[in-house]
């Protein structure tokens, strides 16, 4: 039985969303609380199992590489000070795992960006994970290891899904497909990416966290460009459906888009009432907004 140990993240994109705050940092940068997204991302992957992550990359995103490459001025620096907590939590972040870096040479959707990936997985099954989406499990188990035990169960390609209004699935992925007896679990039939809520197959949509058989990489060779004239993954994951089965795990967490504005407010205010030293205070004082 196969498992899976490598990891694709896409996280070329320019974050227009987010602008001004993406003019010269990469969306995957942008903290929460003390952390950049793209670690929350990082720990999920490798807190679930993944040994091994190549991070597909593009024009102004360099401060990701230094992020997760040694800083052994900042290292000494500390050091000297004593600051030992500070200097424990850089280095554990160089440490973590096995990440590699590549370019995508033009923005062609997010289909092109996980076809980067190839040479890097071989004839694996693989992880995918967007890099500015945090997932946030309501149990111990991270959502990425959720999604995996569903791989390892049947050896087929899985993807988190989400429940999102029916009037909202022009923005996702959408799946179509049966629930099996399994709680949350889907075996899909359609993929439909950015459907008029009319068309949609269901409200169930891709979250940013799939597993794939190798052979995914074939049909991102083959498909046409699709919606936005990209190269759509999902395009992609409906033509593997005539040949394999596929799963939808509706997973046991909640999804925190920060690539948007709202979203990202949102995510620090609820991952700071998260922090034990943080919680009272900022209650206290969101308490006291009189807005
Ligand atoms: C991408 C995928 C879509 C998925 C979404 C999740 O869309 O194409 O299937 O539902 O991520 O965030 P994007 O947000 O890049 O438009």
């Amino acid at each position: 039985m196969s498992t899976v140990k490598k990891a694709i993240i896409p996280a070329a994109g320019f974050g227009t969303r987010l602008l001004p705050a993406t003019k010269s940092q990469p969306k995957e940068m942008i903290p929460i609380v003390d952390k950049p997204v793209i670690q929350y991302v990082i720990e999920e992957a490798v807190d679930s199992g993944i040994t091994d992550i190549l991070m597909v990359i593009g024009k102004g995103k360099r401060a990701i590489e230094e992020h997760f490459d040694h800083n052994f001025e900042l290292e000494y620096n500390l050091a000297q000070k004593g600051k030992k907590e500070e200097l424990e939590m850089i280095k554990r972040i160089s440490d973590m795992a096995n990440i590699h870096f590549v370019w995508q040479k033009e923005l062609n959707g997010l289909g092109d960006a996980v076809r980067y990936g190839r040479l890097h997985v071989g004839n694996e099954p693989f992880a995918v994970l967007l890099g500015d989406t945090i997932l946030d499990s309501n149990t111990d188990k991270p959502v990425m290891r959720q999604i995996m035990e569903v791989y390892e169960r049947f050896q087929a390609s899985v993807v988190a899904l989400e429940e999102v209004p029916k009037s909202l699935t022009y923005r996702y992925g959408v799946m179509g497909g049966q629930s099996t007896s399994d709680d949350g679990l889907y075996k899909v039939d359609q993929w439909i990416e950015k459907p008029r809520p009319e068309d949609a197959p269901s409200n169930l949509v891709i979250a940013g966290r799939y597993v794939f058989t190798p052979e995914i990489f074939d049909l991102l060779e083959v498909i046409p460009t699709g919606v936005n004239n990209e190269i759509q993954l999902t395009d992609a994951m409906r033509l593997l459906l005539k040949s394999q089965d596929m799963y939808g795990l509706h997973f046991d967490g909640k999804r925190f888009d920060v690539g948007n504005k709202l979203d990202f407010i949102k995510t620090n205010l609820l991952f700071g009432l998260k922090r034990e030293e943080f919680r009272e205070p900022l209650r206290e004082w969101l308490k006291g907004l009189e807005v």
